[in-house]
């Protein structure tokens, strides 16, 4: 069945990846945050008259209630950001609609995206959208009225637009991906703003060019400034409307070698993001709105050369497979590596910050049993029993942070690894 088919190329995805690592993580956080209540209710329960802690410790031990439970909610709503930019009329909207399967960002010739649209999954079956500064949930339809509500909208063109989709229409957004639609880079005279509000927490760039004419100095400017904010981003490029060189048989093989020299140099000579031979898996031929026509044949159970443009169709269809697949490899482990080793490494403060209080307290028990021995015998049972507890449960937060935070980085690196 259709659906047995789908879910079978999902379990391939890359993607997962990303998917099972978050799972894992948010699942030791969970257990790291019952540890950490555990501990901060032991350390308050403590004998108020022995004043082995003072309220300021115990105030502190609070806190890091709240520090593990902020980590949890930003693990929560982790996900896989890509954001395409190119000149208009490239054909950023045409990718994004072609890889969500749907017609559903706005698409035609002419300056069409006038600000930042995000499109994001979300539960249930309605789609809806956001504008910002706003929390109202605007009802969409259908295409047409998107198109309509991003239209009349005053819109300042580096506001986003959040586009809630429903999950289930399409694995990337089931699988957490968010897609960052632009306005033109040649239509805009604040890139470095762009940059700032939208660009910053991307795991992937997408730069769609035309294939019909070359790279021009706005969008090579808009990744050199990128890059300067960026150590090695991950950017991909797409030579779009590829189907329009099928025109020129004679000219093909030539105009394609030549655009391919100019996107790897810029790649790996100017930008400086990756090696040539990395280029190589970073740049592709395609027909973003042929690929769109295509799949949404399929999706109605037709075969999908139906939709094709021109000749050479399997070709550029296959390459937009395989340009795919790259990109769902590269962006489920860069954010596996960005968002989940930053996570590994705050758990592994807390835990030791936590430990060390622990061992304070200990030791200051230990001082004061010194001191009090044989004056009360009952005082001094009560800290030698307060003591031996602290002793263990310092051995045990010890244990048990360091396995948690072991197996978080375990996690990560073999995700990075992992082949699919
Ligand atoms: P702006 O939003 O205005 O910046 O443009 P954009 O980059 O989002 O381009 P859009 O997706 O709106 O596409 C512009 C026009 O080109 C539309 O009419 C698309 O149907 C068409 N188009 C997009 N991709 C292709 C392609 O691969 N081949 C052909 N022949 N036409 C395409
Ligand atoms: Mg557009």
């Amino acid at each position: 069945s259709i659906s047995e088919n789908r879910s079978f190329a999902n379990d391939k995805s890359p993607l997962q990846i990303f998917v099972k690592a978050k799972k894992r993580i948010n699942d030791i956080y969970d257990e790291i945050n019952e540890y950490v209540i555990e501990t901060f209710h032991f350390v308050n329960d403590l004998p108020h008259d022995i004043d082995i802690v003072d309220k300021a410790e115990k105030e502190l031990f609070e806190s890091y209630i709240f520090k593990v439970s902020a980590i949890r909610e930003v693990l929560h709503r982790d996900h896989m950001k890509v954001a395409f930019f190119g000149r208009t009329s490239n054909g950023k909207s045409s990718v994004i609609n072609a890889m969500l399967k749907d017609k559903i960002l706005p698409s035609g010739i002419g300056h069409t995206t006038n600000c930042f649209c995000q499109v994001e999954g979300v539960d249930g079956e309605d789609a809806y959208l956001v504008k910002e500064g706003s929390d109202e949930k605007l009802n969409v339809v259908n295409i047409k009225q998107l198109a309509n509500a991003l239209c009349q909208e005053k819109l300042s063109e580096s506001s986003l637009v959040r586009i809630f989709w429903p999950r289930e229409r399409c694995h990337l957004l089931r699988d957490d991906v968010v897609f960052v639609d632009s306005p033109g880079v040649d239509v805009s005279a604040n890139l470095d703003d762009w940059i700032d509000n939208h660009c910053l927490d991307a795991d992937v760039f997408v730069l769609v060019l035309n294939a019909e004419s070359t790279m021009t100095l706005a969008e090579k400017s808009f990744f050199h400034t990128v890059s300067k904010k960026l150590s090695k981003p991950n950017v991909f490029v797409l030579n779009n409307r590829w189907d329009a060189a099928a025109d020129e048989m004679e000219f093909q093989d030539s105009v394609r070698t030549q655009h391919l020299e100019r996107c790897l140099d810029f790649l790996s000579k100017e930008l400086k993001v990756c090696s040539e031979k990395e280029a190589a898996e970073r740049v592709f031929f395609v027909s973003a709105k042929e690929t769109l026509n295509a799949r949404i044949f399929e999706s109605k159970g037709q075969p999908p050369h139906l939709g094709a443009i021109t000749d050479g169709f399997q070709t550029r269809y296959f390459e937009f497979l395989d340009f795919e697949r790259k990109f769902e490899e590269c962006i489920s482990k860069s954010a596996v590596k960005t968002k989940f080793e930053q996570h590994s490494s705050r758990g592994r403060n807390i835990g030791n910050d936590m430990h060390l209080m622990l061992e304070n307290i200990y030791d200051r028990s230990n001082v004061m049993k010194k001191e009090k021995g044989g004056v009360k015998k009952k005082l001094t049972d009560r800290i030698q029993s307060t003591e031996s507890n602290l002793m263990q449960i310092t051995r045990e937060m010890k244990q048990k942070i360091h396995n948690m935070v072991e197996e978080v980085e375990k996690k990560v690196s073999t995700a990075l690894n992992e082949e699919i």
